[in-house]
C-alpha cells in the first residue's frame, strides 16, 4: 500500500506505543464448564454413521467450556462488546443449538449475547450422541432428531456460558504462544495424494502435510495465577473407533481433563473445579490420532495410498496406533497435546516459537452467506458461482478411520449403476447440478433432495472474533483440510496486518473449526480435483473454499474499519418439522428376588494396587435415558478414611472408571449397568485401604413414573502391590 490513512497510523502508533512501555492491558474475562452427557443408551453416535455403533455407556462425561471475553469497560458497560467461545464435546456445533443456547441466555442475561457473539465449536469427538442436526442427511442413522441429546447440549452450554458470564472478572491478563509438535507426534494426514495434489511451492512454505502448531491462549489473574487455557491443534477426534459404545470425549475431551487435573490438583474431581481448559478444533479435515498409519487387517501390510484400500476393496483399510487398544490410544494421544500446551502454557524457556502478551480490543464481525449461491471472485477477476449441496462418490467410501460399509473407494470418479438406480429413486440430480459439481461424479444430489425437509443446510454462519491485536479466531461450519485451512489463515491475516489492527510479528490467526453449523468438509480446489472422502464431502462445488476465504476475508476488512457486514440471509429454522423416530425407553424390570441396584456380580475382596488393576461390579439396573442426571454421576468409588467417612475419589467424569450399560436382550425388559474402575490409571494418588464401588440409576415404572435407585458392591481392600519381579528373581533380594 503506498499511502496508510490516518486511523490506520494511528493505530499501529498506539500498538506501537503499548509495546514500547510494555503496557499490558486488562480484560474482562470469564471461565465455565458444564456437562452435556446426553443419552447413554440407545442413540445412535455422530460421527462414522453407522446406525449400529449406538451409546450403551460411559467412558467420561462429556462437557461444554466456555470462555467470555470483553475489554475491561465489560465489567460495567452491559452494552460493551463481548463474545463467547465454546468448545463442545460433541461431533461439531449446530445452528439448532446455536439458536436455542441464544434465545435461552437472553432471559438470562437480557441484551448480551447473540448469534453473531457466540461461538459453539465442536470438538469432532466420534463418540457422542447424535440427532442435534436439522436437516435429513445428518439424521439417518440416529432415526431422525434424538431430543434428549439435543436437550443436553443446550441446557449444558447454557450454564457453561453463564459460569464463564458469573465468574468474569475485569483486570485478567492474556498471553497467546504457539510452537510445533513433532511430525507424527499426535497426527497424521489420511488423505495425501489429496494433499500432495496442491501446489508444490505452496506445499514448500509450510514443509510437511499437517499442521504441526499448536496455539495456546493463557488467561491468568493480574497477579499472573492462572484461570485457563484453549488450545488449537489439527486432529480428529477418532481415536476411538466405530465399535466403540461408550460415550467418550477422546482424545480431546482427556487432554482437556488432564490439563484441568494439573492446575486444579489432582484430588479436585473433573467438572468441579475452578481452572478451565479447552482442546479445540480447528483445520483437521484431512487430519487422524491413528499415527501409525493405515494397514490391511487382513495381511498387515499397508493400504494403497491413492485409494486407501486392501486388494482393490476399502473395507479392510484401517488407520492405526499408537496402541492397539483404543482406549490407551485415546489417552496418548489426548496426553501428547495436553503436556505439549503445558509447556507453553508454563513458559518453558525456548519453547514456544511466538509468544506475546495480548493487548488491543476485543471485537467480532459475523455474517449469514447462501454458500449454494455465492458469487465469488477468483484471482485474476474471473468471476464464478457455488453450487447447490452434493456427495460424491468417494462419500459412501468413508475414511481410514471408519471405512464406509458399501464397496466404495475413495477418490472415485466414474459411477456406479446400482447405486445410479438406488440414488434415482431418491433424487435423479439435474444436469445443472452435475455440471456445476464437476469434477465430483454427483451420489446424492442433497441440495434438491426437499423431502420431508431439506438434506443439507445452505445458510451458513462465518464468524472472526478478534482477541486484541494477537490472536483472531475465524469460526467456520466445516471441516477444512490442512491447506484449506492454511490459505484462509494466511488470506485473513493479510487483511488484519494491512488494516494495521493486527499485530504483524506475533499475531496469530487461528480456525475453530466445526462451529455453529455443520456443512462437512471444505478442501482445496487442487484437493477437490482429487476426490477423496474429504472432497466427495465438499458440498457446495469446487469453489466452496475460495467463497469461504473470500467472506472471512471481508470479515476482516469490517473488523479494520469497524464496520458492520451485512448480515445476509437469516437461516431457515426446520424444528417444526423434525421427525424422531427413535422409540421412548420402555418401562424397567429386574428378575424376580432381586431389586433395582441389587449386585448381580459383585467386587472381590481384594485386589493389588498394580498399574493394570481392574476392579468391578455388575449391578440389576434400569435405561439411563430415564434420568441423564447432568451434573451427576451413575457411578462413584469411594475411600473410606481414617475417620471412618466414605470419601467421593471417582465419579463417571473420570478417564479411570468405565459405566456399561447393557440389556439382557434386544426384547428383555432386565438390563444390568457395570461399573468399572482402574485405580492404576487415576491422577489422584490412590493409597491402600478400604474402598466401595456404588450405581445410581433411574427406573420407569410401567405407569411412565420414574423413581430413583442406588446399589453398592462389597467392601474391598487395596492392597500395596507387591514387590515387582524381575528376570525370576525378587528384584528387592539384591
Ligand atoms: C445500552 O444500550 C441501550 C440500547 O441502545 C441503551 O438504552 C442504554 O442506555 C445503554 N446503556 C448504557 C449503560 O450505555
Ligand atoms: C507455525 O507458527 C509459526 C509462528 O506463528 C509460523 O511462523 C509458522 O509458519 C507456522 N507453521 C505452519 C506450518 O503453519
Ligand atoms: C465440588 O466443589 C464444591 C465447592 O468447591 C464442593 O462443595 C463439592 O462438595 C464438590 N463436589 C464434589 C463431588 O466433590
Ligand atoms: C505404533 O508405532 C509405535 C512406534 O513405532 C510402536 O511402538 C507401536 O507398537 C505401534 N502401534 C501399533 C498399534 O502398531
Ligand atoms: C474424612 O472425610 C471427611 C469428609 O470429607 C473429612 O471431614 C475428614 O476430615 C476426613 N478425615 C481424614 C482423616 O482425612
Amino acid at each position: 500500500m503506498a499511502a496508510m490513512s490516518t486511523s490506520v497510523g494511528t493505530r499501529l502508533l498506539v500498538m506501537v506505543l503499548s509495546a514500547t512501555l510494555a503496557v499490558t492491558q486488562g480484560y474482562w474475562v470469564g471461565v465455565g464448564q458444564a456437562d452435556v452427557t446426553g443419552p447413554a443408551a440407545d442413540v445412535n453416535m455422530m460421527g462414522y454413521a453407522m446406525p449400529a455403533q449406538t451409546t450403551g455407556g460411559i467412558h467420561f462425561r462429556l462437557r461444554a467450556r466456555a470462555f467470555v471475553f470483553g475489554d475491561d469497560e465489560a465489567a460495567n458497560d452491559p452494552n460493551a462488546t463481548r463474545v463467547a467461545f465454546v468448545s463442545l464435546d460433541a461431533c461439531m456445533g449446530t445452528q439448532a443449538v446455536t439458536d436455542a443456547v441464544v434465545s435461552r441466555l437472553e432471559k438470562r442475561f437480557p441484551g448480551v449475547y447473540s448469534a453473531e457473539t457466540i461461538s459453539i465449536s465442536g470438538t469432532h469427538t466420534h463418540s457422542a450422541p447424535a440427532g442435534f442436526l436439522q436437516n435429513v442427511l445428518f439424521q439417518v442413522p440416529s432415526l431422525g432428531f434424538v431430543h434428549e441429546a439435543f436437550e443436553s447440549f443446550v441446557s449444558g452450554i447454557v450454564e457453561a456460558i453463564a459460569r464463564a458470564h458469573e465468574s468474569a472478572r475485569a483486570g485478567r491478563k492474556m498471553e497467546v504462544s504457539r510452537a510445533a509438535m513433532a511430525p507424527g507426534e499426535a497426527n497424521i494426514n489420511r488423505s495425501p495424494s489429496g494433499y500432495a495434489n496442491n501446489p508444490k511451492e505452496e506445499r514448500e512454505l509450510y514443509g510437511h502435510n499437517t499442521d504441526l502448531n499448536a496455539t495456546v491462549l493463557r488467561i491468568e489473574e493480574s497477579d499472573g495465577t492462572p484461570v485457563g487455557m484453549v488450545n488449537w491443534f489439527s486432529v480428529h477426534g477418532t481415536s476411538m473407533p466405530n465399535t466403540n459404545h461408550l460415550i467418550s470425549g477422546d482424545n480431546k475431551g482427556y487432554a482437556s481433563q488432564l490439563f484441568d487435573a494439573w492446575y486444579n490438583g489432582p484430588e479436585v474431581l473433573t467438572g468441579n473445579g475452578s481452572f478451565v481448559s479447552a482442546f479445540a478444533s480447528t483445520n483437521l479435515g484431512d487430519v487422524s490420532p491413528n499415527i501409525n498409519g493405515t494397514f490391511c487387517s487382513d495381511s498387515g501390510e499397508p493400504c494403497e495410498e491413492l485409494h486407501s484400500t486392501c486388494h482393490g476393496f476399502n473395507e479392510q483399510c484401517h488407520g492405526r496406533g499408537p496402541s492397539d487398544d483404543p482406549f490407551e490410544s485415546t489417552r496418548i494421544v489426548g496426553t501428547r497435546q495436553a503436556e505439549f500446551a503445558r509447556k507453553l502454557y508454563d513458559r518453558v524457556e525456548g519453547a514456544a516459537l511466538v509468544r506475546a502478551a495480548v493487548d488491543g480490543p476485543i471485537k467480532s464481525a459475523h455474517v449469514y452467506r447462501d454458500m449454494s449461491n455465492l458469487e465469488v471472485e477468483l484471482e485474476g477477476g474471473k468471476t464464478v458461482r457455488t453450487c447447490k449441496p452434493a456427495l460424491g462418490y468417494s462419500f459412501a467410501a468413508g475414511t481410514t478411520d471408519g471405512p464406509g460399509a458399501f464397496d466404495f473407494v475413495q477418490s472415485e470418479k466414474s459411477t456406479n449403476p446400482l447405486w445410479e438406480m438406488l440414488r434415482n429413486i431418491l433424487k435423479k440430480p439435474s444436469d445443472e447440478l452435475k455440471a456445476c459439481q464437476h469434477p465430483k461424479p454427483v451420489l446424492l444430489p442433497t441440495g434438491e433432495m426437499t423431502e420431508p425437509y431439506p438434506w443439507h443446510p445452505v445458510v451458513m454462519p462465518i464468524s472472526i472474533f478478534q482477541i486484541g491485536y494477537q490472536l483472531a479466531i475465524i469460526n467456520v461450519p466445516s471441516e477444512f483440510t490442512t491447506m484449506a485451512g492454511r490459505r484462509m489463515r494466511a488470506a485473513v491475516r493479510a487483511k488484519l496486518v494491512e488494516g494495521g489492527g493486527f499485530d504483524a510479528q506475533n499475531g496469530v490467526v487461528v480456525i475453530a473449526g466445526l462451529a455453529n453449523e455443520y456443512s462437512s468438509y471444505v478442501t482445496t480446489l487442487e484437493e477437490y480435483e482429487v476426490q477423496r472422502y474429504e472432497a466427495a464431502s465438499t458440498l457446495y462445488g469446487p469453489y466452496t473454499h475460495a467463497g469461504y476465504v473470500q467472506e472471512a476475508v471481508k470479515l476482516a476488512g469490517a473488523l479494520n474499519s469497524d464496520t458492520k457486514p451485512s448480515s445476509g440471509p437469516a437461516p431457515p429454522s426446520l424444528m417444526g418439522h423434525q421427525i424422531s423416530l427413535l422409540p421412548p425407553p420402555l418401562p424397567d424390570t429386574v428378575p424376580m428376588g432381586s431389586h433395582f441396584g441389587d449386585v448381580k456380580t459383585d467386587v472381590e475382596a481384594s485386589y493389588d494396587l498394580a498399574p493394570d488393576t481392574l476392579v468391578s461390579a455388575t449391578f440389576w439396573s434400569a435405561n439411563p435415558r430415564n434420568n441423564m442426571r447432568l451434573g451427576g454421576t451413575y457411578l462413584t468409588v469411594e475411600y473410606q478414611n481414617t475417620s471412618g467417612v466414605w470419601e467421593v475419589i471417582a465419579t463417571d467424569s473420570e478417564f479411570e472408571t468405565r459405566f456399561i450399560y447393557q440389556k439382557l436382550s434386544a426384547i428383555s425388559l432386565h438390563s444390568v449397568a457395570t461399573v468399572e474402575w482402574r485405580p492404576g490409571q487415576a491422577l489422584r494418588k490412590i493409597v491402600p485401604g478400604k474402598y466401595r464401588l456404588r450405581h445410581f440409576g433411574d427406573r420407569k415404572h410401567l405407569t411412565g413414573r420414574i423413581s430413583s435407585f442406588e446399589g453398592t458392591s462389597r467392601v474391598f481392600e487395596l492392597q500395596a502391590a507387591p514387590p515387582r519381579r524381575y528376570g525370576g528373581s525378587w528384584a528387592e533380594a539384591f
